[in-house]
């Protein structure tokens, strides 16, 4: 077999095959071809036009950062200096803040503006190895400026090498002009908004907010019916904040993935294990709110639900561009081993994306890699405020 370019001497965390493990190969090899990965495992003979000698640094496939919001305007920090102050989010989300402050900003905002803050958002993530993203719009809330905000993250995705999952979170709150009729908002979201960001292929997903100071799960559920109906999956922010039942709401859907989860019970669990939905976790949401409600971890593993782990980049809630950071703060907050945070970036959140070829090193996967300047694993999510990568590699594919 001769491919195209070979890396030797690699410490290689796969990710697979086996479930639940990140499996390693001490003096391991990457083979490829036209971007492709032909070959990952122990050393063996290989010709190849170009040769990486990875010095025996730890390997990795590219970091997948499951869950963002990072194409915004403005920033939210006197929010935050309220919440040191003793205000709560839902008092400020009810006061007119929150969520609609960004709004506001983001219609003010001119595309070329957006793209350049979204941009050194979307720059901090990849100086840390990571190679997918998923960025959600739901900071337009009206058909200009949610179309504008998916050509934006279109436009992310062609200046950049990342590979980008665009997501319509139309129903993220009830904008101000709807204020009095949240019929006449889901009725725009259904008949109009999805079909044509549906044919315009603007989104692979749709995305809702289940909570009280949002959507109610009768709401969210006629926005995945629609959303369905023009071929688009679906995923939720559930129980963040209480439960409302999003899990299972979700899991009825067969969403990709239900995220937040600190309110989600036992029953909300089991019906995303049945449904094979992934737990996203958002542990930047929960340190920004000081939660102190745990997502429920121990129901998660016992009834074999994947468990993501993403930034939750956004202005209000997770003010966090390190995806190196989110798994440390999974592993202390959240109590999730070093295996179940790197899968969480890698395997999993390409399940949470419903991407087959993206976050294992496998044949026919993507060779996006991340070379590390570690030895093991667990300094990967250790560290804090350090990114030790030494160099990653983009699939030509
Ligand atoms: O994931 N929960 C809803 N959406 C975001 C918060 C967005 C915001 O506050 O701007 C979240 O936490
Ligand atoms: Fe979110």
């Amino acid at each position: 077999m001769h491919a195209d370019r070979i890396f030797t001497n690699a410490r290689l965390a796969t990710m697979g095959p086996c479930t639940g493990s990140i499996d390693i190969v001490n003096n391991g090899m990457v083979a490829t071809k036209a971007g492709r990965i032909i070959y990952a495992g122990p050393a063996r003979v290989m010709t190849a036009d170009e040769i990486t000698d990875c010095g025996g640094r730890l390997v990795t496939p590219g970091l997948i950062d499951c869950h963002t919001h990072l194409a915004y305007a403005g920033h939210r920090a006197a929010e935050f200096e309220a919440r040191l102050n003793g205000a709560t989010y839902e008092e400020i989300s009810r006061a007119g803040g929150g969520i609609a402050a960004t709004v506001s900003a983001t219609r003010a905002a001119s595309p070329t503006a957006l793209l350049v803050a979204s941009k050194q958002r979307l720059q901090a993530l990849i100086n840390e190895g990571v190679t997918t993203v998923e960025i959600k719009s739901g900071y337009g809330l009206d058909e200009a400026n949610e179309i504008k905000l998916l050509n934006v993250i279109r436009q992310l995705g062609a200046i950049s090498k990342v590979d980008i999952a665009p997501t319509f979170l139309g129903a993220h709150s009830l904008p101000p002009e709807f204020k009095h009729d949240r019929q006449a908002f889901i009725h725009l979201l259904t008949e109009t908004l999805i079909p044509k960001i549906a044919s315009l292929k603007l989104a692979d997903a749709v995305d809702g907010f289940c909570e009280a100071i949002a959507f109610t799960p009768d709401e969210i559920a006629e926005v995945f019916i629609a959303a369905r109906a023009h071929g688009l999956l679906v995923k939720l922010h559930a129980d963040q904040l209480s439960n409302l039942h999003g899990a299972a709401l979700a899991a009825r859907f067969n969403a990709l993935s239900a995220d937040h989860l600190e309110y989600t019970d036992t029953n909300g669990v089991a019906a995303m294990a049945h449904s094979g939905t992934v737990a996203v976790l958002l542990p930047g949401a929960f340190y920004t709110l000081r939660e102190t409600q745990l997502p429920p971890i121990a129901a998660l593993r016992a009834h074999g639900v994947r468990m993501a782990v993403a930034t939750d980049l956004n202005p209000g809630t997770s003010p966090l561009t390190s995806l190196l950071m989110a798994m440390n703060m999974a592993a202390t907050q959240f109590r999730l081993t070093v295996d179940e945070c790197l899968l969480g970036v890698t395997r999993h959140a390409a399940a949470a994306l419903g991407r087959q070829d993206v976050g294992v090193l496998a044949p026919g996967h993507k060779c996006h890699l991340a070379i590390w300047n570690v030895e093991t694993p667990a300094e990967l999510v250790y560290q804090i405020g350090f990114s030790p990568l030494h160099k990653r590699i983009w699939s030509a594919a």
